[in-house]
């Protein structure tokens, strides 16, 4: 049990490391991550990278397809990643060098109002990434982007910035989505969100799996054709995170859900390794050398998503952040992973002590809960959205008084989860709304103020979205679907298929359509909607419709 002073920051474990390491060994670790994450340069700096022709590219560099992200009122980040051939070492491309990208923006789908355009350089250190903050945009517009190297074009993305942020905003649709293990099955759901009319998608987590993938690619069982071998091992180096992320974003039905909309992404554990908390490993591995693996994680990661955020410096990545949508709808996008203390009792369903009772417990870090506490204060907006990762609300899996929790959820960290509920509550917010992924099903829960006491007041409601594929086809009713309904009463609604959750605002309610498909382990699941709940601006808790 570690408290949050003496918390192992990954720059605190280096110096640790260089205690417990012969000399060589640890500079063998920290050059890695220094290599990652301190000693990277600036595009700026790369004036004397040398150009590369795009015949030297070989084919079409556009295989991954577009995104946008992180729209505000007047601007929005343009990414693509260029990939000739995607799933071989480098994805094709030589390992210095840059190439010219060009781009544009326009008002019309045909590109005959075009609104901006420049060109940018491609570079072999962000394994040839492309991001364009195009700015000077009107508010609250649709638009569409593409690329362009050489004589290939990209495919055309449609993107959308934020209202204006002072300005009555009546409403608002978006999606939440999270938890896509590709070997799990097709991403039957992004096909179908990418024909959603929604202003945005927000990705709360496990964008990808570090797990090995077979040739066949697990249970999607491929036959025409076969996945390199450089797949099927964990990731923990750069170029395992790179490759991975080039069979993800290689994916139809991911592209069209990028191209259909602006992203906002934030992760949980899985975009670097199962259940890792700060710069603590998931099991007793050496934490030195999981420096450098976050490192080449929270790179990749970066490379790979339309974010604003400045490449990684350091070690650390900062990912939470706030959104305004009008006077509607404040968002703000946590990181739960990043600064948390490890878990308490030893990780997994366990019943809670002293140890994960420790007041001094966090979940956020000290410096993002006072962010998101300063936030709430100044918040003017009728919604108070909180994208985040794990579950929020308190899950017994018995009806006996006395129920195990899990120890990586909310429920592990009962301080932490306190402090946020005070800070809601001192802040005067009336309309929380929680957005969560992680679990690959599907819940609405009412917020309780004390969820041991079921007539305890309800603050808020938190949305549960299901996972796009993780888990394979799931089923309406899981196994403990009577259990944990019984015990839970704030518990509402729960649904164990894929899909993903289109919420509405507007000034008087917020509505959440939990869309689920028919099945994902075979190509052409159809779509239906599970439920639908709306909860009221003003009396919270969560109603079905
Ligand atoms: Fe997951």
């Amino acid at each position: 049990m570690t408290s949050p002073a003496d918390r192992p920051t990954p720059d605190r474990l280096l110096r640790e490391a260089a205690a417990r390491l012969d000399r060589r060994r640890f500079l063998t670790v920290t050059s890695a991550a220094a290599a990652l994450a301190f000693g990277v340069n600036l595009p700026s700096a790369h004036a004397a990278d040398a150009e590369l022709a795009p015949r030297a590219l070989g084919g079409d560099p556009f295989t991954l397809g577009v995104a946008s992200g992180d729209p505000t009122p007047d601007a929005v980040v343009l990414w693509t990643r260029l990939a000739p051939r995607p799933l071989e070492p480098g994805a094709g491309l030589p390992p210095a060098g840059s190439v010219r990208v060009g781009w544009e923006i326009a008002r019309d789908e045909r590109f005959r109002h075009v609104e901006r355009r420049g060109s940018t350089r491609a570079h072999a250190e962000f394994n040839y990434a492309v991001h364009v903050d195009a700015d000077g945009l009107d508010a609250g517009r649709v638009y569409w982007y593409r690329f362009t190297v050489g004589p290939w074009t990209s495919p055309v993305g449609r993107t959308r910035t934020l209202p204006p942020r002072g300005r009555r905003t009546d409403r608002t649709r978006f999606a939440f989505v999270s938890c896509q293990a590709y070997e799990d099955g097709y991403f039957t759901a992004y096909r179908h969100l990418a024909n959603e009319d929604v202003d945005a998608v927000f990705h709360v987590g496990d964008y990808i799996y570090e797990y090995g993938i077979d040739a066949a690619g697990g249970d999607r069982k491929y036959t025409d054709r076969t996945l390199p071998a450089a797949l099927d091992h964990e990731t923990t180096t750069l170029e395992d995170y790179r490759l991975r992320y080039s069979l993800y974003k290689n994916d139809p039905d991911l592209q069209a859900a990028h191209a259909a909309h602006p992203w906002f992404v934030t992760w949980d554990d899985h975009e670097v390794e199962n259940n890792y908390a700060a710069g603590i490993p998931e099991k007793n591995q050496d934490p030195a050398p999981f420096v450098a693996r976050r490192a080449a994680a929270y790179r990749a990661y970066w490379e790979n998503q339309p974010l604003r955020m400045p490449q990684p410096r350091g070690t650390d990545l900062t990912l939470y952040r706030r959104v305004h949508y009008g006077q509607l709808a404040q968002f703000d996008i946590l990181d739960t992973r990043q600064y948390r203390d490890d878990q308490a009792n030893g990780d997994g369903w366990q019943y809670p002590t002293p140890e994960s009772d420790n007041p001094a417990r966090t979940l956020m870090g000290a410096t993002q809960e006072r962010w998101f506490a300063e936030g709430l204060r100044r918040s003017t907006a009728t919604w108070n959205v909180v994208p985040q990762q794990v579950v929020f609300s308190r899950r017994k899996n018995t009806t006996a008084e006395r129920s195990k929790l899990s120890m990586d959820a909310w429920d592990g960290y009962p301080a932490a989860r306190e402090r946020f509920l005070k800070t809601v509550e001192q802040a005067g917010v009336k309309n929380l709304v929680l957005l969560t992924g992680d679990v690959h099903v599907a819940y609405a829960l009412d917020v309780k103020r004390d969820f041991a006491d079921p007539n305890s007041r309800t603050v808020g409601v938190e949305f549960v979205g299901t996972s796009i594929s993780s888990d394979g086809d799931g089923e309406q009713k899981p196994s403990n679907w009577a259990t944990l309904t019984a015990a839970n009463p704030h518990m509402k609604f729960y649904d164990g298929r894929r899909g993903y959750t289109v919420v509405a605002l507007d000034r008087h309610q917020a509505r959440a359509d939990y869309r689920v498909v028919s099945h994902i382990t075979r190509p052409g699941g159809t779509l239906s909607t599970a439920a639908s709940f709306v909860t009221e601006a003003g009396n919270p808790g969560v109603r079905p419709i």
